[in-house]
């Protein structure tokens, strides 16, 4: 597969925690609604009936996710609303019983500031702590419960982060002791199950729009014989729960996104490419990231990483036409470090650097590897630090493990004497420090051998390897694209350095760099690529090329004349196709 620059800007969303797209099942449902079924819910003639029983199907269908029954789903405008709801509701229901309500430490804002406002009427709240994963320890919940104790009110999931609570644990801490249990279920509804009563919950928040739902519309899950009061009061809908007229079309839409969530529940797909993406970026970027929440049970679809040093808003500055957060959605663009981040205990250096990745129904790996190229462009892979990074991978592994398993060098050489040079021909090995092309050309009779590479300890190598005859070849120690050649050369040897450039300057420097360096006579530029195969090489985003593409990047002053085979042995035992390309210039 060949991508140009240009892919690369190409929109990418990864921020399905925020909102995500309608899907077309329920677009599809809406339509009608738009227009046609214009009645009042609550009017008993056609016109009334119809957008009834749309309502009441839409009801049935959210209980069917939640498996509850259709008459303990009260409608709301969205999360917000249904936690305010739950916690004032209890509240104002429940305050002869007592005032006490606990709470955790990394609850979104929907719930911290109605606790807030609720403390000003004389609520006395305990919010319990996190671990270092964002794990509330249902023990420190049962600490925190005192006879007073009405309502316990732990989120399903965070929205930073994504890890899971231990929702049915703590459910039977509190209930036992009397509370109402209430869990904002707003990042978890659609994405992994949240069956009411495998769950424990008296009242439960849905948020429409996370689940691929419209937009000012969401749910309560209301146990049956729960007591709240209601905040709308009004004429008597939602059997008195709250007060105006249905909304028939955001309705169907929720049920619809319910019903189309029931079939896609757990993610598996997403959560493979979440972790392949957080597995290459450690593998690009090291110890420069950390992703939150990774030793605990996690939402398939989040990954907050902190680029360590960084400012979260900067590293998305970066990232040209990638939608993503830092922090919490709510707060985009602030380079305060998150509350979630710094009550889990998140070092400020850390947190700082915080991006929050969320993946959907939508997301490819291609969206994954062009943000994983684009970080790394700076800083992480280039200039010295991609000189650091061959130098880790060399020093890190045998020299014999290292070089390139060329089966036969021979293949090479055939190429550089079927571009019809003598052994006098100037030739240059671009990468070639672990590999074993200068021996072979040494072999061969060739004295006039370069070879070019970005890791000193790879050259040095190959020093000692070839001992006496060392002497007879030049090795040079610098990146290609910032290298200014000091000769010229007949025939420049690309060992898939092209691969790693996914930079169109860099692709441009390297050009640039070839191009002064084949000025005087030159024959044959032989490139060197990976047909098929990862999208990575030794922890590095790669393009990938077919010898046309090849030729394109290299431009019009070379035409493809030859392609081979060759199949590789790589470290893990398996067999990698490199396919060897001779362009001659025109
Ligand atoms: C955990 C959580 N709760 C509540 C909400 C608020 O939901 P809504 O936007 O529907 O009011 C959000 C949205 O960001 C959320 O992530």
């Amino acid at each position: 597969m060949t991508r140009s620059g240009s892919d690369i800007e190409k929109r990418i969303y990864l921020d399905f925690n925020a909102s995500s797209p309608l899907v077309p099942e329920v677009v599809e449902a809406m339509q009608p609604f738009l227009a046609e079924h214009y009645g009042n819910p609550s009017c008993d003639h056609w016109a009334g009936t119809s957008a009834r029983s749309a309502v009441e199907r839409a009801r049935s269908q959210v209980a069917g996710l939640l498996g509850c029954s259709p008459e303990e789903i009260v409608l709301t405008s969205g999360g917000s609303e249904s936690n305010n709801q739950a916690l004032k509701g209890a509240f104002f229901a429940s305050r002869h019983k007592g005032e006490h309500i606990v709470a955790s430490a990394v609850e979104h804002p929907a719930v911290l500031k109605p606790l807030e406002f609720l403390e000003r009427l004389g609520a006395k709240v305990t919010l319990v702590p996190v671990d270092r994963q964002g794990r509330v320890d249902p023990e420190s919940v049962r600490r925190a419960l005192t006879p007073r104790t009405i309502l316990v009110s732990v989120m399903h999931a965070n929205n930073e982060v994504g890890t899971v609570q231990p929702i049915s644990e703590i459910s039977a801490i509190a209930r036992r002791a009397g509370a109402l249990m209430h869990t904002d279920a707003a990042q978890t509804v659609g994405k992994i199950p949240t069956r009411v009563d495998d769950l424990g919950v008296d009242l439960l928040s849905v948020a429409g729009h996370k689940l691929h739902g419209p937009k000012g519309i969401g749910a309560l899950y209301v146990r049956r014989g729960t007591k709240i009061e209601p905040l709308v009061h009004g004429a008597g809908h939602e059997q008195g729960r709250r007060a105006g007229t249905e909304n028939a079309l955001l309705a169907v839409g929720l049920g619809a996104a319910c019903e189309v969530a029931a079939r896609w529940l757990g993610m598996p797909t997403l959560r493979a490419l979440r972790d392949r993406f957080e597995q290459e970026l450690k593998a690009l970027l090291g110890d420069t990231i950390s992703v939150n929440g990774a030793e605990a049970e996690r939402l398939p679809n989040t990954s907050s990483v902190n680029f360590v040093g960084q400012v979260g808003a900067d590293v998305l500055a970066r990232l040209a036409g990638v939608a993503a957060s830092t922090g919490s959605a709510c707060h985009a663009g602030s380079v305060e470090i998150s509350p979630v981040l710094a009550a889990m205990g998140v070092a400020p250096r850390e947190a700082m650097g915080a991006v929050r990745f969320s993946l959907g129904r939508t997301t490819t790996w291609e969206d994954l590897q062009a943000v994983l190229a684009m970080l790394g462009e700076r800083g992480s892979v280039h200039g010295n630090a991609l000189e650091e990074h061959w130098e880790r991978i060399h020093r890190a592994r045998t020299e014999a493990a290292s070089a390139c398993q060329q089966r036969r060098s021979s293949t090479s050489v055939d190429l550089i004497l079927g571009a019809g040079v003598g052994r006098d021909a100037r030739v240059i090995d671009i990468g070639g420090g672990a590999s074993r092309l200068a021996d072979a050309l040494l072999d061969r009779g060739f004295e006039r051998v370069t070879v070019l590479d970005i890791a000193s300890t790879a050259l040095e190598r190959a020093k000692r390897r070839t001992g006496a005859r060392a002497g007879m070849v030049t090795w040079v120690a610098a990146d290609v694209t910032t290298w200014a050649p000091r000769s010229s050369f007949d025939v420049w040897h690309d060992r898939a350095v092209f691969h790693f450039l996914v930079r169109k300057e860099d692709r441009q420097a390297y050009r640039a760099a070839m191009k002064a360096a084949l000025k005087i006579g030159a024959q044959a530029v032989i490139g060197t690529i990976a047909a098929g195969g990862p999208d990575r090489c030794s922890g590095l985003p790669v393009i990938r090329y077919e010898p046309a593409s090849l030729a394109s990047e290299l431009g019009p002053d070379f035409r493809l004349v030859e392609s081979v085979h060759e199949d590789h042995l790589t470290r893990a035992g398996t067999t990698q196709r490199f396919q060897f390309s001779r362009f001659l210039r025109v």
